[in-house]
C-alpha cells in the first residue's frame, strides 16, 4: 500500500469525496461560526460565504445546551479546577466534580456504579475491549452504531450480526454450535437506532439474553434523557431497565455537552477502571464539560417531562407536514428520517438546503448500509412550528427537483 492507494473501499470513498468537492456538492463538515438553540451561522466546506441557517441537524433534543444554569455551571468549574485535568483519571485527573457526576449518572440509570469516558464511542470500545475477547462471541444488530461494531471487532471476539430487529434470527445465532461453545456471549444493541430512529424489541432480546446466559449491553446514546417516563432511556420505556447488565451512553445528545459513560455493577466498573484502555489511556473530561453535564442533568431532572413532550409533538408535526408535501419518510419513532437514495442525490439536496438557509444531517455509508443514504432531521424542544413549516417546504421542493 502507498499513501495514494488505500485499498478498493477507501479509494472509492476518496474518489467520491473528490467528485463532490469538484462539483461543489460536498455537504459534510460545515464550519459553524456562531450557534444558538435553533439558528446558526455556517460556512459550507470550501466556501467563503457565511449563511444564517435553521439547524435541523442537532442532537440537543431537550435543549439544555443554551440554558443559563448549564452555561453557569460550565463556567464555574474551571474557576475551581482550571481548564483541563492534566492527568488520566487514575493518576490525578479525577476531581470531586468527576466523582459527583459518576454518582449522579449511576443513580440516573439505577446502577451501583458509573464511569466517565471521553465520548460515547470510547465507552463502547472500553466495555467491549474489557468484557469480550478471543473465545467469546458478540451478537450485534446489523444497524448498531459503528462504535459498537468497531468495539466488538477490535475486542478479538467472534462477531455475529443479526438482521435488524429480527429476534428470530438472533435466537438462531444463539442456538448455533459456535455460540454454545463460546466462553461468553454478549448481546449489544442501541436503545434508539441513530440512523433510522426506531427502537429495538428489548423485552424479547432481554428474554433471549437470559435464556442463553448472555450479557446484555444497551447503548442509550440517543435515548437517555429523551425516552422513558423518567428519561432513563429505551430500557425504561420498554420495561427492562433491571434486566440490562451494562448501559453505555453519551452526554452529547440530551446532556448538553460531550463525553460518554458506562453504568454497571461495582465488579464490572472496577474491571473497566483497571483494564479498559479507552478509560485508562486518556485524560478525564475537562472541568467545564463536567460542569455543563451536571447542569444538564439538573435541568433534565427538573423539567424533563415537559422537555421530552415537546420534541415528540414537533417531530409528529414535521412528519405530517412532510407527508402532506409528498415527501416519503422512514419509520422513525424519534428524529425524522427522509430516505434520499444515492449519495450524490443526498449531497446535492443537503448542499442546496444550506444555500437556502437549512442545515440538515446527510447520512452516508458507512454510517448507514450501502444504498441507503438519507437526511436525518433532529427536532429539538426549542424549534417553533413556523421553523418546521418552512423547513418542510424547502425539503419538499429540493427532494422534488433534485432527482
Ligand atoms: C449508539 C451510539 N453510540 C455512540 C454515539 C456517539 O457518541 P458521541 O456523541 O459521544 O460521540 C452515537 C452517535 O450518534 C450513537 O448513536
Amino acid at each position: 500500500m502507498t499513501t495514494t492507494d488505500f485499498g478498493a473501499v477507501h479509494n472509492s470513498v476518496l474518489e467520491l469525496t473528490d467528485r463532490l468537492r469538484k462539483a461543489d456538492r460536498y455537504p459534510l463538515f460545515p464550519v459553524v461560526a456562531q450557534a444558538g438553540p435553533t439558528r446558526a451561522r455556517v460556512r459550507a466546506a470550501g466556501c467563503a460565504a457565511e449563511r444564517d441557517v435553521t439547524v435541523l441537524a442537532s442532537a440537543d433534543y431537550l435543549g439544555p445546551a443554551h440554558h443559563p444554569e448549564v452555561r453557569e455551571r460550565a463556567a464555574d468549574a474551571p474557576r475551581r479546577f482550571g481548564t483541563g485535568t492534566y492527568g488520566s483519571q487514575a493518576v490525578g485527573g479525577f476531581t470531586e466534580l468527576h466523582e459527583e457526576l459518576e454518582r449522579t449518572v449511576a443513580a440516573w440509570f439505577d446502577r451501583p456504579a458509573a464511569l466517565l469516558f471521553p465520548s460515547g464511542p470510547q465507552a463502547d470500545l472500553g466495555v467491549l475491549g474489557a468484557l469480550a475477547g478471543p473465545g467469546d462471541m458478540v451478537f450485534l444488530d446489523r444497524f448498531d452504531h459503528g462504535s459498537i461494531t468497531m468495539g466488538a471487532r477490535l475486542s478479538g471476539a467472534g462477531v455475529r450480526m443479526f438482521r435488524h430487529n429480527d429476534t428470530a434470527h438472533l435466537e438462531e445465532l444463539l442456538n448455533s454450535g459456535e455460540a454454545q461453545e463460546a466462553r461468553r456471549r454478549l448481546i449489544v444493541v442501541a436503545g434508539l437506532f441513530s440512523a433510522d430512529g426506531d427502537l429495538p424489541p428489548l423485552r424479547e432480546i432481554a428474554g433471549l439474553a437470559q435464556r442463553h446466559q448472555s450479557l446484555l449491553i444497551v447503548d442509550e446514546a440517543h435515548s437517555a434523557g429523551a425516552l422513558g417516563a423518567r428519561g432513563r432511556g429505551a430500557a425504561e420505556l420498554l420495561g427492562v431497565l433491571d434486566r440490562v447488565d451494562v448501559i453505555t451512553g453519551t452526554f452529547s445528545k440530551s446532556f448538553a455537552s460531550t463525553g460518554g459513560c458506562v453504568c454497571a455493577n461495582e465488579r464490572v466498573a472496577d474491571l473497566l477502571r483497571h483494564a479498559a484502555g479507552a478509560y485508562l489511556l486518556t485524560l478525564g473530561l475537562s472541568p467545564a464539560t463536567v460542569g455543563a453535564v451536571f447542569g444538564a442533568f439538573g435541568v433534565v431532572a427538573r423539567e424533563g417531562a415537559e422537555r421530552r413532550r415537546r420534541p415528540v409533538e414537533l417531530s409528529a408535526a414535521l412528519h405530517e407536514m412532510l407527508r402532506a408535501a409528498g415527501v416519503g419518510i422512514g419509520a422513525s419513532q424519534a428524529h425524522v428520517v427522509v430516505p434520499t437514495g444515492t449519495v450524490d442525490r443526498t449531497a446535492r439536496i443537503a448542499r442546496r438546503l444550506v444555500g437556502e438557509g437549512l442545515l440538515v444531517g446527510p447520512l452516508f455509508p458507512p454510517a448507514v448500509p450501502i444504498g441507503g443514504a438519507r437526511l436525518r432531521l433532529g427536532v429539538t424542544a426549542a424549534h417553533s412550528e413556523a421553523e418546521l413549516q418552512r423547513a418542510a417546504q424547502l425539503i419538499a421542493t429540493a427532494v422534488a427537483e433534485e432527482q
